[in-house]
């Protein structure tokens, strides 16, 4: 298809806003889905994305659309939706010239879509706003409209409204991307460029990478360089996705499909690279590369230690198809072999988490999130510390947190609980803005470490499930932190060590050592529990000693009862973990790690 019959687009919306409705939608009007195979969410293939109704990957479906006589081909893109994708939505803006703005006509805006909209409009797409859902009985058109118009500066009445439900209105949004997406401009006789905005792993094919060709042409027996890892690759198939992959007789200027090259991981086909042929190659890439920088990192342990191998191969297999997840082994004293694992966020962390218990069949236990310090000691070392249990002791000159940029759009009823809650966790403010008369923008620079802990639960509390959150990197900040350990009977849990900014660290110490007071039994001898700054203790509580006679309980002489007795027992003491001298049921740290 030559470029001028091609226009790339992708859609930019809020988790439930009817993305993949009005995808589906798309797909059936333009034929390439019959109506007998639809199935709802056609695009969304992993079981775990269908069920929490989020996209995780993304990935390009050709669509024919004609206007009048002329055959256009229609590229949909889909972006992922969350907060932790932000590069790989910002490689898949990359990929297109313009986007679908997609709001549900009774809910408005949100910040995550925001933040997508400034990220479409710095990569210069055109955008269509697109108000979805008027079927509802609640839509208000009219009112975000409005807001959408003022948001990107056009009139009202240019916001398309639509229902992927019923169908209305959709061959309009078609019509519009043809009329008002640019054709995409690119040197056909250059040495070929592609950009990767997707790679996936698939059991039976390898890695399937998506690409966006810019200039010059891929054909099916050119071999290929990926340009950051400097690796060659034959390509075993180049095709199209529409939306069943069908082999192509090679990709064009602008044109948008999928390659296989045998490859097994996809850290070799990595999101934002260029893809050049091995012979005659391109010399230089195209901009925007980065690689994947986990920011939080949590020990995974087996509940089961002889589950470890388990646990191993699990994550061994994970990685194939996600270039983001780090990890490597850990021993903890408590919590015996496991892995401490990298994630790109709380999001991700929770996906991988429940991915390994689901589809692994795994019991696990996380500990407390952890953000990467930069510490800077006296004598001029430097410690980068991605495990708390690892803050160095010794003079410690100097510690920077990650921080992060967080924008939040709350109704305006909330603006003051949601300012005193960004102030409570060290936010700095940068601005605030009325996006319509109730409704209202805030950005505050935050320590990524206090969104990890608990900054959006407490938001969503705060303002009854009406304010939304989005953040991305922004550099990082000295603080003034200090690492609290916890110490059972003299011992320190290496699992409960945490990194805390000295004016909390008090009250953080007395938390933890009041709950887990209420988790541990009762021992022979007297149990301190201690919260302490290097060796100054700052919180402590006591255990009392008591002596266990289980057989006090039986009367009569029954020796059966008896032995049955003892070997429960024994069994008990099983799940028990030794902290030193004291017996801690694994119950214990299960109930202490979870935030709640
Ligand atoms: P993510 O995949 O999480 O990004 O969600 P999404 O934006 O793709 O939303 P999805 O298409 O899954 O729709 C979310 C919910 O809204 C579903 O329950 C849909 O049935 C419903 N929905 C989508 N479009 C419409 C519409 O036009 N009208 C009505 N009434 N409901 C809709």
């Amino acid at each position: 298809t030559p470029p001028e019959l091609i226009r790339n687009f992708c859609i930019i919306a809020h988790i439930d806003h009817g993305k993949s409705t009005l995808a589906d939608r798309m797909l059936q009007v333009t034929g390439v889905v019959q109506p007998r195979d639809m199935r709802a969410q056609y695009l969304d293939r992993m079981d775990i994305e269908r069920e929490r109704g989020i996209t995780i990957k993304s990935q390009a479906v050709r669509m024919p659309w004609a206007v009048g006589d002329t055959p256009y081909a229609l590229n949909m893109i889909d972006t992922p939706g969350h907060v932790d994708f932000t590069y790989e939505v910002s490689r898949s803006l990359a990929a297109c010239e313009g986007a679908l703005l997609l709001v549900d006509a009774a809910q408005g805006i949100e910040a995550q879509t925001l933040a997508n909209l400034y990220l479409a409009l710095e990569n210069d797409l055109a955008i269509i706003p697109v108000l979805n859902k008027i079927d509802l009985p609640a839509a208000q058109p009219e009112k975000y409209a409005e807001e959408l118009a003022n948001l990107i500066g056009t009139d009202p009445d240019d916001c398309l409204r639509v229902s992927g439900k019923t169908g209305e209105g959709v061959e309009a949004v078609l019509d519009r991307l043809i009329a008002e997406v640019p054709a995409p401009e690119g040197d056909p006789e250059a040495p070929a460029r592609a950009m990767i905005f997707d790679s996936v792993y698939d059991t039976y094919r390898g890695v399937v990478t998506y690409v966006r060709v810019v200039d010059g042409q891929l054909s099916p027996r050119d071999k290929v360089t990926m340009m950051s890892t400097q690796t060659s690759h034959e390509l075993l198939e180049i095709g199209v996705s529409s939306p069943e992959p069908a082999p192509s007789k090679g990709l064009g200027v602008g044109e948008v499909g999928y390659l296989i090259t045998g490859v097994k991981d996809v850290r070799q086909s990595r999101v934002g690279d260029t893809v050049t042929t091995t012979r005659n190659g391109a010399t230089e890439a195209l901009g925007g590369y980065r690689d994947p920088k986990p920011m939080v990192f949590s020990g995974l342990f087996p509940i089961d230690g002889s589950d470890f191998p388990v646990l191993r191969d699990a994550l061994d297999k994970l990685k194939l198809n996600d270039a983001a997840l780090v990890y490597e082994p850990e021993t903890s004293v408590a919590l015996g072999f496991g892995f401490r694992c990298g994630y790109l966020g709380l999001l991700h962390l929770e996906i991988v988490r429940e991915r390994l218990e689901r589809e692994f069949n795994l019991d696990l236990i996380s500990t407390a999130p952890s953000v990467v310090y930069q510490v800077t000691m006296e004598d001029g070392t430097e410690h980068e510390v991605t495990n708390p249990s690892e803050f160095p002791d010794g003079k410690v000159r100097e510690v920077r947190e990650p921080m992060v940029r967080a924008t939040v759009l709350t109704p305006s009823d909330f603006v003051g609980t949601v300012m005193e809650l960004c102030q409570s966790k060290r936010g700095q403010m940068l601005g605030m803005d009325y996006l319509s008369e109730d409704r209202v923008e805030l950005r505050y620079r935050l320590p990524l470490a206090e969104i990890v802990f608990d900054f959006f639960d407490q938001l969503k509390s705060r303002t009854k499930g009406y304010a939304s959150l989005d953040y991305d990197n922004d550099g990082e900040q000295t603080a003034n932190l200090v690492r609290v350990d916890i110490l059972l009977h003299g011992d320190p849990v290496d699992a409960f060590s945490s990194i805390v900014h000295r004016e909390k660290a008090y009250s953080y110490g007395v938390m933890m050592v009041g709950k887990l007071k209420e988790l541990i039994p009762r021992q022979q001898f007297e149990v301190p529990i201690q919260a302490a700054i290097g060796s100054r203790i700052i919180a402590r509580e006591t255990v009392r000693a008591i002596r266990k006679d289980v057989l006090s309980k039986c009367y009569g002489g029954d020796i059966s009862r008896k032995r049955k007795l003892l070997e429960k027992q024994k069994e008990g003491k099983k799940r028990m973990k030794m902290v030193g001298s004291v017996e801690v049921p694994q119950e214990a740290f299960i109930a202490a790690l979870s935030t709640d």
